[in-house]
């Protein structure tokens, strides 16, 4: 593959350009096509958005599909095989997440879907009024809108610091306990997706718990970097998404306690959830079942099982390692550029996964999106991330830029990242940009987009072919 002629060495903390990815994933090295005409290897730094898929998951979905059929009810032999695979997903998708052994693991689409299920399990107050649930500001909107949709949710806004958050999460945990209204459930965030900070997850369980409240914590930012175990913190819920965790199938887990599920309305009314029906009358399943009606995503459970195995064995000292030193290049490197910005919640977040925010002083964050990807083959998130209550809060009501790194990501495109930010300021871009339905494009940007549902059109994709994958892309 062509080295990138324009990556400078940036400023900033120690360079990251030789940092191999530490597990493989398909599409690295996808050729990206410029605004000029060149192309480059893209630099996918949107994997918070969600994940390319892992190596191995793609190896073990094409192994399986042929092996797939019907689940659950079907006596065929492969029916029995798909059975086993689903149901054998399961367990290993639970005990990545340290499931205890009374927990379930419900298999659903993604972390929305998750806590979309989990706020309509919340037992109900004594006297029949919805069960109350306390949520921070900072949250992304699928760990604000359920509660507010489907329980007696109160947004909390968050402080300056860890210990300021904690402290008022813990006063509003008394505070509802003194008023014979205490809190059912306290909803907070793995990690931030848009800084990357994590809070204290000991504290935010104790805090919780001396309150007689449970604690979900939103996963999906937090699963794919580090280990997590429900049964080690004592958090009831954890919500994660398969796409954010190189598994991009459809699937994703609510894992947790057994009581509240089982007690609850099903999350979908249909085949599957039900013992018997009657005209007049239906009998439930309780476990998974009970949620999970209609035809299960087979191959979306087996491809997140393989994730999780795959990121079960990975060295995880030397992956936190490497998502680190990407962040560290990030952030320093970004900061070391004259106007820009890294948005910060809690200088005292006892860690942090690879998530940088950022503004450039005098560009729309649109604007800067559009350049990185038009000049420079970079794909990063701008906007309010589904965050808008954060965002507003922070005082960036126009948005801002989001870069992102995981396991597969190398360095080189960090460094890349970095160097191209500095040449906007510098020298601006070098293509003509509009706004056009609110999006930041590039005057009649000649890059291919894929013709209809097929691929024609499309640039090949990177293989043992190299340099040559991108000679034959048409012009
Ligand atoms: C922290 C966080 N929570 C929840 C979600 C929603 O995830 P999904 O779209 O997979 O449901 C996201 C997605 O960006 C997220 O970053």
């Amino acid at each position: 593959m062509t080295a990138i002629a324009e990556t400078p060495t940036c400023p900033g903390a120690e360079p990251v350009g030789d940092r191999a990815p530490v597990l493989p994933v398909l599409g690295h090295d996808t050729p990206a096509p410029l605004f000029d005409g060149r192309r480059v290897p893209y630099a996918n730094l949107d994997v918070a958005a969600s994940a390319p898929a892992l190596q191995a998951v793609g190896d073990r979905v094409t192994r399986t599909l042929p092996l797939y059929a019907s689940v659950h009810r079907g006596a065929g032999y492969l029916s029995q095989v798909s059975t086993t695979l689903y149901e054998s997903a399961r367990a290993t998708i639970g005990e990545f997440v340290g499931a205890r052994p009374d927990d379930l693991t419900l298999l659903v689409r993604h972390t929305t879907d998750a806590l979309n299920l989990l706020a309509g399990c919340v037992p109900a107050a004594a006297d029949g009024t919805p069960g109350r649930v306390l949520v921070l500001d900072v949250e992304h909107h699928a760990n604000l809108l359920p509660w507010q949709r489907a329980t007696d949710a109160t947004v909390l806004t968050g402080r300056g610091t860890v210990a300021a958050t904690l402290e008022a999460v813990r006063a509003e945990l008394a505070a509802g306990t003194a008023a014979g209204r205490g809190y059912a459930l306290l909803a907070v965030t793995g990690a931030s997706n848009v800084t990357g900070e994590t809070l204290p997850v000991a504290d935010v369980v104790a805090a919780a718990h001396d309150a007689g409240a449970r604690v979900v914590l939103d996963g999906a930012q937090l699963v794919p970097h580090r280990r997590f175990s429900l049964a080690a913190t004592g958090v009831d819920y954890l919500a994660f998404s398969g796409h954010k965790a190189y598994a991009p199938f459809g699937t994703g887990a609510l894992v947790g306690r057994r009581d509240w599920l089982d007690a609850g309305t099903p999350y979908l009314a249909g085949g599957g959830a039900v013992r018997s029906v009657r005209v007049d009358g239906t009998d439930w399943h309780d476990g998974p079942a009970r949620h999970e009606a209609g035809s299960p995503n087979v191959l979306g459970a087996v491809a997140l099982a393989a994730a999780c195995e795959t990121l079960a064995a990975v060295d995880t000292v030397a992956l936190r390692e490497h998502e680190d030193a990407l962040r560290a290049r990030l952030v320093d490197g970004l900061e070391a550029i004259d106007g820009v910005e890294v948005v910060r919640l809690w200088p005292d977040a006892p860690d942090t996964v690879g998530v940088v925010t950022f503004t450039v002083s005098g560009w729309e964050p649109g604007h800067v999106a559009a350049y990185l990807s038009a000049e420079h083959g970079i794909g990063v998130r701008d906007g309010r991330f589904c965050a808008h209550p954060l965002l507003t809060r922070l005082g960036y009501r126009a948005g801002a830029v989001r870069a992102s790194v995981g396991a597969g990501t190398a360095g080189e495109e960090v460094e890349r990242l970095v160097a191209a930010v500095a040449a906007l300021v510098a020298d601006g871009p070098r293509a003509d940009y509009a706004v056009v339905d609110g999006l930041w494009v590039v005057v009649d940007d000649p890059r291919p987009v894929p013709e209809g549902s097929g691929l024609d059109g499309l640039l090949a994709t990177a293989g043992p072919g190299g340099d040559e994958a991108f000679a034959c892309v048409p012009d």
